[in-house]
């Protein structure tokens, strides 16, 4: 932490983050200044580094040294108070540190191989169409009628989870979701959580219970019989696991299809080319993921002292990574600020990297691709609605809370 900066004269720490409202709204302008003239700096206000250039992200994120336990993080970071450090509690997978976590990803990590994924694509397609084929009206909130509950749905019928309880698993999810990953929830929300959580954490014993007499072809049905070297996951682990998939899984892939139509409303032109021509859904999916990630930061945590092109950097300091930035860093992505589904050689930093890259990255993709698709062949045109629509203040993610849509058929 030697080099601070006291009074940067580009936008830094919270002027990075969805506290600042303009940033809320479009964050790309801040985020290319930064990169520009202080691509590597310490943020005062976050207690953080913050690196912003494709090749730094890249790095950091791959370096296995690095920690991601927020209870070795500098406890007067951001890293430490918005993610538990405090708490002193075992973290989830995402922020366990190994050996825990090569244990926990190896037990989990068969399910969500890409073969194992694209059975599901079906019922996902299903999903996706049941929804679209519910709008009726001309006009409609997107996220409330489309980018929230398919995630949610697909995520329930994975699991395995009775049709019947899907509404009681949506409004839990929902309640968590709303106050994860931040440290400002309101109190009536952080209340609500609680509760939740708890509902969430009995029905998910009860379903492993049923799991173990009725084996069935579901997520938590290969969770109990995921086995590796003789270990296998305690029902405790398994329930942490299906908490971090609704976590990790939901809200990211509902802002993922928000992000996406608002690129295809916003570009028309790549929105014909699309429906056009389906076979560039795979690479449009991909750049939507480039053009606007739905998680815009994660980090590491320095695993000893070291310098970095000419940074001190101490062990226990935060290393924040700006995904967003990396994805718009002109010296990987010619015109970066171009929304083209045609781009070639995407280098994604959207997922992360190194050993906790997406265990869900083929899932949010096969989401996203099946419910444009969805919507492209229910209508034939998708413009901006005359309502509103407004960008979530969740730290670390970049997605809609509504989004007026009009659609002609
Ligand atoms: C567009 C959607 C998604 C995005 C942008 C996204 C992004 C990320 C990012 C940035 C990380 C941290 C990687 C790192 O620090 O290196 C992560 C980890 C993770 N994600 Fe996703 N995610 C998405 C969807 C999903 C889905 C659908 C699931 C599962 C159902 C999922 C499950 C996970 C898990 C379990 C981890 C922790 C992996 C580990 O620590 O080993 N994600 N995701």
């Amino acid at each position: 932490m030697s080099t601070s900066v006291a009074e940067p004269a580009y936008p830094s720490g919270v002027q990075l983050t969805v506290f600042d409202e303009k940033f809320r709204e479009d964050p790309y302008p801040a985020l290319a200044e930064t990169r520009e003239k202080a691509p590597i700096h310490f943020a005062d206000d976050m207690k953080s580094w913050v690196f912003l250039r494709h090749s730094d992200v890249f790095k950091i994120l791959r370096n296995p040294d690095h920690w991601s336990d927020p209870r070795r993080a500098n406890p007067e970071s951001f890293f430490f108070k918005a993610l538990g450090g405090e708490t002193g509690e075992e973290p989830s997978m995402l922020l366990m540190d190994n050996p825990g976590h090569r244990r926990l990803r190896g037990l989990v990590s068969q399910a969500f191989k890409p073969k194992a994924i694209e059975t599901w694509r079906e019922r996902a397609r299903t999903v996706a169409r049941r929804h679209v084929e519910a709008i009726e009206d001309d006009e409609f909130d997107l996220i409330r009628a489309v980018a929230n509950p398919v995630p949610t749905v697909v995520i329930a019928e994975l699991l395995g989870v009775d049709p019947g309880r899907h509404e009681d698993f949506k409004v839990w999810s929902d309640a968590v979701i709303k106050t994860a990953f931040t440290p400002f929830g309101a109190p009536d929300d952080l209340a609500r959580a609680e509760v939740a959580r708890e509902k969430l954490s009995a029905f998910f014993l009860e379903e492993i219970e049923a799991r173990r007499a009725h084996p069935a072809d579901d997520l938590i049905t290969a969770m109990i019989r995921a086995e590796e070297s003789g270990d296998s996951l305690s029902d405790d682990e398994i329930v942490l696991q299906c908490n971090l998939l609704l976590l990790a899984g939901n809200l990211t892939t509902s802002d993922l299809i928000g992000n996406a139509v608002m690129a295809l409303v916003r570009n028309p032109a790549q929105q014909t080319l699309l429906r056009e021509d389906r076979s560039l859904m795979k690479n449009a999916v991909e750049e939507v993921l480039r053009y606007d990630s739905p998680v815009t930061n994660s980090g590491r945590i320095a695993h000893t002292d070291f310098e970095y092109e000419g940074f001190q950097i101490k062990q226990g300091d935060a290393l924040g990574v700006s995904l967003a930035s990396a994805n718009r860093d002109p010296a990987v992505h010619p015109a970066p600020d171009t929304f083209d589904i045609r781009r070639e050689r995407i280098l994604l930093q959207s997922f992360g990297g190194g050993r906790h890259f997406c265990l869900g990255a083929h899932l949010a993709r096969l989401e996203a691709a099946e419910t444009l698709d969805a919507l492209l062949d229910r209508f034939t045109g998708l413009e901006m609605g005359s309502g509103p629509h407004e960008y979530a203040a969740n730290p670390s993610f970049r997605g809609l809370s509504t989004f007026s849509v009009r659609v002609t058929r």
